[in-house]
């Protein structure tokens, strides 16, 4: 399996796939968040956040800094590419050393920097459904692969 869609009819619904990917990530995951603005990127990094260990308050769109940065369980970094520009400005940041820690990355607005990004991550493209919100997840790489089994699992139990 290379990808499956989870259908978030509420944010609740959003909470249940954050914890499921907070037990499913292992240190050094990326994932890739896209979709337009109010999709509910944010919303998932602070599930996903809130379920390893994190503050929920403390989590909100570094649009502005382009990088939070949380300790759960994992240390967490939560990039926001909204404003970058070119490649260059995201690499700047130093993010070939973020992706590379042993550390959960996620990414808000991955698909304006998907060359910078490894080639193995995990990809929520999200899309507003209605009053929900629809979730196409898909992996590109081994370790993504692992993840995205251990996801779909546990959101089937
Ligand atoms: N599954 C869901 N169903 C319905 N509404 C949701 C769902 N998930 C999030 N929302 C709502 O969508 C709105 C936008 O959420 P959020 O800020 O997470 O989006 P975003 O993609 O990060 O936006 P931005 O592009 O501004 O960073 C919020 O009001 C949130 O409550
Ligand atoms: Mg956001």
């Amino acid at each position: 399996m290379n990808g499956f869609i989870f259908d978030a009819a509420d944010e609740r619904a959003t909470g249940r796939l954050g914890a499921a990917l907070a037990a499913a990530a292992r240190p050094g995951l990326v994932v890739a968040l896209e979709g337009p603005l109010g999709a509910g990127k944010t919303t998932l990094v602070r599930a996903t956040a809130g379920a390893l260990g994190v503050d929920e308050r403390t989590v909100s769109s570094p649009t502005f800094v382009l990088l939070h940065q949380y300790q759960g369980r994992m240390p967490i970094f939560h990039f926001d590419a909204y404003r970058i520009t070119c490649a260059d400005e995201f690499l700047e940041l130093g993010v070939d050393e973020y992706f590379a820690s042993p550390a959960l990355s996620l990414v808000e607005w991955a698909d304006r920097v998907s060359d910078c990004l490894p080639t193995d991550r995990l990809t929520m493209r999200i899309e507003i459904a209605g009053a929900g919100r629809r979730f196409t997840i898909t992996a590109t790489g081994p370790e993504s692969q692992r993840v995205l089994q251990r996801l779909a699992q546990s959101l089937r139990e």
